[in-house]
This record gives structure tokens, C-alpha cells and sequence, in this order.
């Protein structure tokens, strides 16, 4: 069974990664469709993928952001928000780092250059191909680093354990571009593939098996659930009954599947009509929000005070996550209203950076679509957490 939220609530799925390999619609329409309105503070809009051309960062101001991948392993991660990310972080020399899902380490990458010789930049990543674009980003930058293939609950647990403290930790989360453009991961339902969607391709369970396995209720839920999909039940149906016929092994099993569920009129009503049955099964398979709501305390642990996190968020079931977090910290009284004064005596842990969340400027859109939908939120820590 698929780990479910507590408290499920439909994903809003915006702009899936995957439903931009084949069509890439005109940055104007992608700029209508950005949400939250600015931020808090919004910094004015730097080339994407740049930091603001101050020290360290002003060779990476200059030149478009690069890709980790050694020669030989398909390159194509453009960092999503970089210099809004770097400009609220402020990293700073000595400092360490935590990158949770380092990928083809664009963000890493302009984040190490800022740590300087005596910094230390730890990079996490459950899978595997990041380990090899890690080794070539190790070899160029200044500061010490350190990589940890994991899923990041476990390795911030562990990080913890260690007694590290760090003055930032940020997550970019869902996948990585590379990761949709292999072919063989079954990541996209553009290409014809076995049916995977791990990140981590030694966790037991595929989305293969969780088609082959998961009882009608269940699918329906994580469909409905984490895929905002409206004909959830209907698909649950047709993938059990396609079962019980012959066995769905690819990704275009799994989509002529979704697409015969569907009214013809509703087919292509939403983009793809398997758009949302991926990315609920992706979220599903990978525990992605599971992930996110044992790391947020975790991260938010391991900062020192003056420390930040910072997350960039795809869609709405990670952001609402995010914000939550956040905002709890960043609660103080909680006494209730009647009370003439305060008894609780309880003080904010943490400073919003990002009243609203940040969504990329209509520049970034136009050179990276895949970065429609993204949201970052960052807070700073202003005292330990209160134990006990
Ligand atoms: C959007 S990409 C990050 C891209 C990166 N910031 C860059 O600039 O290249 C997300 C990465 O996080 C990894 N990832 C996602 N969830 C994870 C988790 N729970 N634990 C560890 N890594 C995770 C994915 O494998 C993927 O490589």
C-alpha cells in the first residue's frame, strides 16, 4: 500500500515536468498562468539560472547555468529559481550547506562557488546518476563537499545524528529533467518505456507493480488524491480489469489504459489525459510526500540560529506542506483571543523570507518552461526549537 497523507487533499498539478517534452507552450500564456504573485522580498529579475553578479557568483552571472554530467550521461537541468534561491539564502564563505536533492547540482553548484575554500557543501540524491555528475561538480568547485545517496529524511536524520549543523538547507523538489528525458526510467508517458518511476531504482516497488498489485480503492485514491484526476474511479477500473487480461509492463500500456477510460469528449480537456494518473503514481511510488513531511523538522534541526531553509515546490499537495511548516514555526502567541494577556509566553521560531511564495519572472518562463508552477518559500531561524 501506498504511504497516503494523513489529511489527503487533491494535488493541484499544475505544470508537470513531463507534459513539457512535447509541448512547450509560448512563455506568454506560461506567465498568465503563474500564481502567488510575487514575494517578500521579490528580488528584480536576473537572467534564469544566474546568481546577481556580486563576488564569487559574477562569473556564473555571466555565463547560463551548468550542467554537472560528465561527458557521456544526457545533460539537461536547468536550476529552477537559482537566483532568487541564492539571493535569500545568502550564502557565505566558511559556511556548510545542505542541497536535499542535488540532481544535476545547478543550484550546487552556484551555492559551492559561494562557500569558498572553507565552506562545506553536503549534497543528497536517492539516485544513483547523480553520484557521477556529484564527482564531476566535486572536482571544480572551492569548498569541501560531500555526497550522501539517500532518500533526504533518512540522510538528514543521519546528518543529525552527527551532530552536523548548517546554515542552510533547501530542497527543489519532484524530479529532475534528466530524469524525465531517460527513455528507459518510465518516467513520461511521451515514450514508450518499462513502467518505473523510481528515483531510487534499487527501492523494491515500481509503479509495474504498484499497477499489478494495488486493489481497485487504493488506486483510485492515489489517482484522485495525489493526481487531482477526475475520472479516478473509471481509470482504477480499467486498469484492474486490463490486468486481469494481460499484464500493463510499459508506460504506453499504462496510458492507452488511462486514455480508453476517459470520455472522448474529456480526453485532452486537462493536457495529456495520462498527465495526472503519472504524476499521481510517481508520487505515490517514490513516497514523495511522506519524504517532505519527515525532512521539513528534520531540516529545520539541523539549522543553526541565523539558518535557512528553503523549498521550490511543482505542486500544490508539497507547497501547502511547505507553508504549513513554515508557518508553524513562525507562529508565536497562541493564546486564545479572549485572553486580555498573553499566558502561553510562546515566541516565533522563525522569519518568513517569503510572505508569498516566489514564482519564477516571465524571463525564466520564456527560456525554461519546466520551471511553470514552481513556488519557493524560504524562513529563517531566529531560535533553537523548544524541546520536549
Ligand atoms: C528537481 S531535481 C533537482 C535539481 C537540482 N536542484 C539542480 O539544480 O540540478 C530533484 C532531484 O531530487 C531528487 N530527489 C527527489 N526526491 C528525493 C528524496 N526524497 N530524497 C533524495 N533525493 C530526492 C531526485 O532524484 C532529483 O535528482
Amino acid at each position: 500500500m501506498p504511504a497516503l497523507p494523513a489529511d489527503p487533499q487533491p494535488a493541484d498539478p499544475g505544470l508537470d515536468p513531463a507534459e513539457l517534452i512535447d509541448a512547450v507552450p509560448p512563455a506568454t500564456a506560461l506567465a498568465k498562468r503563474r500564481r502567488g504573485g510575487g514575494a517578500t522580498p521579490r528580488p528584480p529579475a536576473p537572467a534564469p539560472g544566474v546568481p546577481r553578479a556580486d563576488g564569487a557568483g559574477a562569473r556564473a552571472a555571466r555565463e547560463p547555468a551548468r550542467s554537472t554530467a560528465p561527458k557521456g550521461i544526457a545533460t539537461g537541468h536547468t536550476p529552477v529559481l537559482a537566483a532568487e534561491l541564492l539571493d535569500l539564502l545568502a550564502p557565505a564563505p566558511g559556511q556548510t550547506v545542505v542541497d536535499c536533492t542535488f540532481g544535476d547540482g545547478g543550484h550546487a553548484r552556484l551555492v559551492a562557488e559561494r562557500l569558498g575554500a572553507g565552506g562545506t557543501l553536503v549534497a543528497i540524491d536517492r539516485d544513483p546518476h547523480a553520484q557521477a555528475r556529484f564527482d564531476a561538480l566535486a572536482a571544480e568547485v572551492p569548498c569541501a563537499v560531500r555526497f550522501i545517496r539517500s532518500g533526504y529524511a533518512e540522510a538528514l536524520e543521519a546528518l543529525g545524528a552527527e551532530g552536523v549543523r548548517a546554515a542552510a538547507v533547501y530542497f527543489d523538489l519532484g524530479m529532475s529533467s534528466m530524469q524525465v528525458d531517460a527513455r528507459d526510467r518510465g518516467f513520461s508517458y511521451s515514450y514508450d518505456a518499462p513502467l518505473d518511476m523510481r528515483m531510487d531504482p534499487t527501492e523494491e516497488r515500481s509503479a509495474r507493480e504498484a499497477v499489478a498489485e494495488w486493489d481497485e480503492r487504493t488506486l483510485a485514491r492515489v489517482l484522485r488524491d495525489y493526481g487531482e484526476e477526475r475520472h479516478a474511479g473509471a481509470i482504477a477500473r480499467a486498469i484492474v480489469r486490463r490486468r486481469s487480461e494481460r499484464p500493463i509492463e510499459t508506460t504506453l500500456d499504462l496510458v492507452e489504459t488511462i486514455t480508453g477510460a476517459i470520455p472522448a469528449p474529456a480526453r485532452f480537456a486537462g493536457g495529456h489525459p495520462a498527465k495526472r494518473s503519472f504524476q499521481a503514481l510517481r508520487i505515490a511510488v517514490n513516497d514523495e510526500l511522506g519524504q517532505l513531511d519527515r525532512a521539513l523538522p528534520l531540516a529545520w534541526s539541523l539549522l543553526g540560529v541565523g539558518g535557512s531553509i528553503a523549498a521550490i515546490s511543482f505542486h500544490s499537495l508539497e507547497d501547502r506542506r511547505v507553508k504549513r511548516f513554515l508557518a508553524g514555526r513562525a507562529q508565536g502567541c497562541v493564546c486564545p483571543p479572549e485572553l486580555p494577556v498573553c499566558v502561553c509566553g510562546r515566541e516565533p521560531e522563525a522569519e518568513l523570507l517569503t510572505r508569498r511564495s516566489v514564482t519564477p519572472s516571465p524571463e525564466e518562463l520564456a527560456a525554461n518552461p519546466r520551471a511553470a508552477s514552481a513556488r519557493l518559500r524560504v524562513a529563517r531561524k531566529l531560535r533553537e526549537e523548544e524541546t520536549g
